[in-house]
């Protein structure tokens, strides 16, 4: 990004020749499209059936040193692309012998689940996206993308991008929460940062994967088309439209039609609707496993569908490749549909410049570490700080470590780490006795991992807490119990954690607790004996020292939650933008008149053994300043439709702390001909403010934003009243209205 210079503004002709040189990468990447076309005429024209179903497959077989057998498959063109395969070393002589030694000289396409970093770790996505920081989670993917490049990687599987509501679901770490305004902003961003390297970028699990039912990985997922286009395919959307060059589709069948056998999806809204002209990577074997679904009696009818329904490659298994050359001999596949997948396949090998491999162009210098510093720093939702015990002052004297995830570099990590190396972890124990000074710093495990049932270590740590002023207690769930296949019935602290706390909490110091997981937990006995509670997700590389900055005060937390927290399991799913109901549990916050009067206690929508809310809500989060939101002022009483009205409020840091801030702007649409969400998050902004200062912050809010699908499925802004907030969460905030003519 080009900043702009301090006090003032470009020089008219530096602005000039800047505006021209991004018109002339725009017109070469145009002109890339537009001329590799004939190439690909002259390839396709060349190709046996066999070649291009090597093409359209991916194989999980190349192992490190090269077989002798994997050479021969490449010479033949058995294979369009790797997955996860290899040492670089390997990776370029299979290279090499693909573009010298085989026919036609396609290159292989190398592609690998870099998902939250490469060697160096970023927090989990669901970590990044509590940072609520678009511009440091492109840098982030940036990063992660130059360093796989430089390892001969092509193409990530990332962002994943699927909107869930359901933390039983382990996959949760890996996406970017439950909104989809917010994971089509942050998405968009992780295209863009891992594409600006020259690493394509993968939208997935296209679509609808993180609805599976019960929180079961892989299950069924039961969408309405109003839900699906409100909430689940949005970020899908962005993803296009930042330019994302591939998709994945995903394990579940989505309304009993397996997404990978989808041509609603594939066909007519992703090619259909939205123009998308990369191509289709079908998740793992989820083309053979429709057979499994009942939609296909075997391998070679699950191939025929996966093509008809849009996917271009499959992954690992094997049926495009043993099935359709015969079925298009057999007249079963139209051949057309073959040479549109090989098509897609090599207009992105092209795009990526991997037929002419030459040095990128040198970019802007990335510190990698120095962003996952910042990145994590900004991922730590602070939920609790009674008294304002946090920071720890400098001076402290001894402080206690407790808890197996204070010093454990692969939890730190997270899951989906292939290439990140433990050693190179600093954890929150190594970086606060760095801090500190070893001597100040008493360190009791407790227990051995979050899974141990054991009370062996609690003596000692029992011990260290009596001879500390404070505890620093890390608590949580460890990487194995986060990710793919990962799900979880219970959401609370495993093992003997809630019984350390009891112990430790005994000593009557006070107590700070650090949360690592993958997930959102339920710990309201740990938050109810901590005075303050930090959660921390799984923040990769640099936890440690962000964390040690966030004890201390060298930063100020600044996260906010991107997923409602439950306070049990029961409760799921769980999120802010829910229906109102007919009858809700509580009087309409809105205000506004809804003709009926609401009943508090009586027959309405609620648990009669736990509070309906979640335990804390989307978009909260606490600073160590205090910030007050004012004086929400609207550009118009109305506004005619197609037209854009400003939302402004004054933003005022009223503590001690210089800070940042993120501000959200949330609409409703209280009476409307489809029931509407009770908020939907439409914008937001990080701000940095010092004490006392005072901001006024405009958003501005087109019509268009609050557009949704009506009963006859048409995209409708209906006049009428909404109202609007200006808020730094999804409950409160300073409130207006306007109507919309
Ligand atoms: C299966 C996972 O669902 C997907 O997210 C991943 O990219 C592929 N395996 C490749 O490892």
């Amino acid at each position: 990004m080009l900043a702009q210079p301090r006090g003032g503004s470009w020089p008219r002709r530096l602005r000039r020749r800047i505006a021209l040189i991004l018109l002339a990468c725009f017109m070469n990447l145009q002109a890339q499209s537009v001329d590799s076309e004939p190439r690909i005429d002259a390839l396709l024209a060349r190709m046996t059936l066999e070649e291009k179903a090597g093409q359209m497959s991916q194989s999980t077989s190349m192992r490190s040193p090269l077989s002798e057998e994997i050479k021969e498959q490449i010479r033949r063109g058995r294979w369009g692309s790797f997955l996860n395969a290899g040492s670089a070393a390997d990776r370029a002589e299979a290279q090499r012998i693909a573009t010298r030694e085989s026919r036609l000289g396609i290159p292989l396409l190398f592609g690998r689940d870099v998902i939250h970093g490469y060697r160096t770790i970023f927090p989990i996505p669901l970590g990044q996206a509590a940072s609520w920081n678009p511009e440091l989670i492109r840098q982030a993917a940036r990063a992660a993308a130059r360093e796989a490049a430089a390892d001969g990687i092509h193409w990530t599987f990332a962002p994943m991008i699927d909107i869930t509501r359901d933390p039983r679901w382990g996959r949760i770490a890996e996406s970017l929460g439950e909104d989809p305004y917010l994971t089509a902003t942050l998405g968009a961003a992780m295209v863009r940062g891992f594409q600006e390297e020259g690493l394509a970028a993968c939208a997935k699990h296209y679509a609808g994967y993180g609805a599976a039912e019960g929180g079961r990985d892989y299950n069924t997922t039961w969408i309405p088309e109003r839900l699906l286009r409100e909430v689940y395919l949005p970020p899908f959307q962005a993803a296009r439209e930042a330019g994302v060059l591939t998709f994945m589709s995903g394990f579940n069948a989505l309304n009993g039609i397996p997404a990978t056998g989808n041509e609603f999806l594939l066909r007519r809204v992703l090619r259909g609707e939205w123009g998308f002209d990369g191509f289709v990577v079908s998740d793992y074997e989820s083309v053979t496993e429709m057979v499994r679904h009942g939609v296909a009696r075997d391998a070679a009818e699950a191939a025929l569908r996966a093509l008809r329904a849009g996917v271009d490659m499959e992954m690992v298994s094997t049926s495009f490749y043993d099935h359709l050359p015969a079925l298009v001999r057999a007249g079963k596949a139209d051949p057309k549909l073959l040479d549109e997948a090989v098509r897609r396949i090599l207009r992105i090998k092209l795009r990526l410049g991997l037929f002419e491999p030459e040095a990128p162009p040198a970019t802007a210098s990335i510190q990698p570490l120095e962003v996952a510093r910042r990145l994590s720093a900004q991922s730590v939702v602070l939920l609790k700080n009674r008294d304002g015990v946090l920071p720890l002052p400098k001076g402290i004297g001894k402080i206690a470590v407790i808890g197996p995830l204070a010093d454990s570099p692969v939890d730190q990590m997270g899951t989906w780490v292939m290439d990140g190396r433990a050693e190179e972890v600093i954890t929150p124990l190594a970086a606060l006795r760095n801090l500190l000074g070893p001597d100040r710093v008493l360190w009791a495990p407790g227990l051995k991992n979050s899974r141990d049932g054991s009370r062996a270590g609690f003596p000692a740590a029992a011990s260290a807490a009596r001879s500390a002023e404070a505890v620093v207690l890390f608590l949580g769930e460890e990487q194995i119990l986060s990710g793919e296949a990962r799900s979880r019935a219970f959401l609370g602290l495993p093992g003997a954690q809630d019984a350390l706390v009891e112990e430790v909490a005994a000593a009557g110091r006070p107590v700070i607790a650090v949360i690592l997981a993958g997930r959102p937990l339920t710990f309201s006995s740990v938050a109810s004996r901590a005075r303050a509670v930090l959660y921390a997700w799984h923040p990769g590389t640099m936890g440690g020292p962000a964390l040690a900055d966030l004890l201390f005060g060298n930063a100020v937390p600044s996260g906010k939650l991107a997923v409602s927290f439950p306070r049990t399991a029961g409760q799921v799913p769980v999120y802010y933008s829910h229906l109102h109901t007919g009858r809700p549990p509580a009087p309409d916050e809105s205000g506004i008149p809804t003709g009926t009067p609401v009943e508090p206690k009586g027959f309405t929508s609620k648990y009669l053994d736990v509070d309906v809310t979640p335990e804390y809500p989307f978009g909260f989060g606490l600073s160590y300043t205090t910030f007050e939101y004012s004086n929400l002022r609207l550009s118009a009483a109305g506004v005619p439709r197609g037209a854009a009205i400003t939302v402004s409020a004054d933003i005022a840091n009223t503590g001690r702390l210089e800070a940042e801030e993120v501000v959200q702007l949330y609409v409703r649409d209280p009476v409307a001909s489809v029931a509407r969400p009770v908020r939907e998050l439409k914008g937001f902004e990080r701000i940095r403010l010092k004490p006392g200062e005072k901001r006024t912050l405009r958003f501005s809010l087109s019509t268009g934003q609050l557009a949704f699908y009506d009963e006859r499925m048409q995209r409708v802004t209906e006049p009428g009243l909404f109202q609007v907030w200006v808020a730094p969460d999804s409950v409160r905030g300073v409130a207006g209205s306007f109507t919309v003519r």
